[in-house]
């Protein structure tokens, strides 16, 4: 991996170990490069359907827009509301009317620029447009450029819940520029810097490390070094996706184990109202993860305080025990209960046993808030 940032860094992301590879590109300012990239990927096709929000599209559609058509894309740009209500059956159907309309082939591809939303929706527009068109992302918050574009795990919202609508589509290829950070609210960035703590928590101490000390330079945005960091931590993830392309395993070092964080983060966030960022919530979840694995007697104590500090420093909440009591408390219990990776009545959870040691245990809803709430002193 190239150190100085400025290099581009690409990683190779395995699908099947006989199929095929797909890569990700990490470097600042290759938006730029959008059209040759894409010339290098996919030499035949002739034109592109670029989705994209409201707010990316205004800051960057020209730049993505000039360096497709530099190189003789012919572009339809598609743009939606920004927001999670995007991720609906009516958007996407929507997308893919106009992909119709449009007059796009089987031949053609379709570029998502934009954060997890965007590269989600259009993700599962491409798996379903004519029955599966390549697709290529440009992720542009940074939770989509550490997460949700390496992957390729497309799916939209339903009535009943997050996420329930969805395939496996993997990219062609994901080109991330770091540059587009500049523009970034303070707290979505907050947002990617709890996932790529994840990371960190997971698979690696030194990136764990890292992150925390890099924090304020991550938020004056300073392009060498979040290009580093940004390279890292999609490498983590990139290798742990590698291992395990379709989530079929329950195996240790499978995805599964990206779900840290997540199971007691859901349920804040849900509970919460979305008065909290999903980044937020998956903050207080791997605390609660420290908490727990700490009650289960598989961490020493003291791993509690390293995730408590590390937060602080990140600039995300710590605030755990609000979410244990009361109102909000009962609240998170019912969204725990109904968590969509139950099996008979509990939890697959995962813990750590020390940062870069995780854990894979099962638990019931109402147990993982027994433990937090003794965690806290409260019983
Ligand atoms: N597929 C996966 O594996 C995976 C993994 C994690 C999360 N996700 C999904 O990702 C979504 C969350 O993604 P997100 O946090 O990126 O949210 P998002 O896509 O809603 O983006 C957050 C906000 O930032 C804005 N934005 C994005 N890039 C910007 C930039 N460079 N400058 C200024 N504003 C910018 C967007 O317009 C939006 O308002 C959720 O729907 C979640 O389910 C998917």
């Amino acid at each position: 991996m190239k150190e100085d940032g400025n290099e581009p860094t690409v990683l190779d992301v395995r699908v099947d170990p006989e199929d095929r590879s797909y890569p990700v590109v990490v470097a600042p300012g290759l938006l730029e490069q959008l059209g040759t990239k894409l010339r290098q990927w996919h030499g035949s096709g002739s034109r592109v359907a670029l989705i994209s929000d409201e707010n990316v599209m205004a800051l960057y559609g020209s730049v993505a827009r000039g360096a497709l058509e530099r190189e003789k894309w012919g572009v339809l740009p598609l743009v939606v509301a920004p927001g999670e209500a995007s991720k609906s059956p009516k958007v996407l159907l929507d997308l893919v009317d106009d992909m119709v309309a449009g007059g796009l082939t089987r031949q053609d591809t379709v570029v998502t620029l934009g954060g997890g939303v965007v590269g989600d929706l259009g993700g599962l527009a491409a798996a379903l447009f004519m029955r599966g068109i390549p697709f290529v992302q440009c992720p542009t918050s940074l939770l989509a450029q550490v997460d949700a574009s390496v992957g390729g795990k497309v799916a939209i919202n339903l009535p009943s819940g997050k996420n329930l609508f969805g395939a496996f589509h993997f990219p062609a290829a994901v080109l991330v520029d770091p540059q587009v950070l500049s523009t970034l609210p303070d707290r979505e960035l907050g947002c990617g810097l709890a996932e790529m703590l994840k990371h960190g928590a997971l698979f690696s101490p030194g990136h764990f490390e890292d992150v925390v000390g890099s924090a304020e330079a991550v938020y004056e945005r300073q392009p060498v070094e979040l290009a580093r960091l940004v390279a890292a931590s999609v490498a983590l993830k990139a290798d742990c996706v590698s291992r395990d392309p379709r989530e079929k395993a329950m195996m240790e070092g499978g995805r599964i184990l990206l779900n840290l964080g997540h199971t007691v983060g859901h349920a804040i966030e849900a509970a919460s109202g979305y008065e909290l960022l999903h980044g937020e919530a998956v903050g207080l979840g791997l605390l609660a993860a420290a908490h727990i694995s700490v009650a289960r007697g598989f961490a020493t104590r003291g791993l509690e305080g390293v995730l408590e500090r590390a937060l602080e420093r990140l600039r995300l909440p710590t605030d755990l025990e609000r979410w244990l009591a009361g109102d909000r408390g009962e609240a998170v219990e019912r969204a725990l209960v109904s968590d969509k990776k139950r099996g008979a009545g509990t939890i697959t959870y995962i813990g750590l046993e020390a940062l870069g040691r995780p854990r894979v245990t099962k638990l019931r809803g109402d147990e993982i808030l027994r433990l937090l709430r003794c965690a806290g002193a409260a019983c």
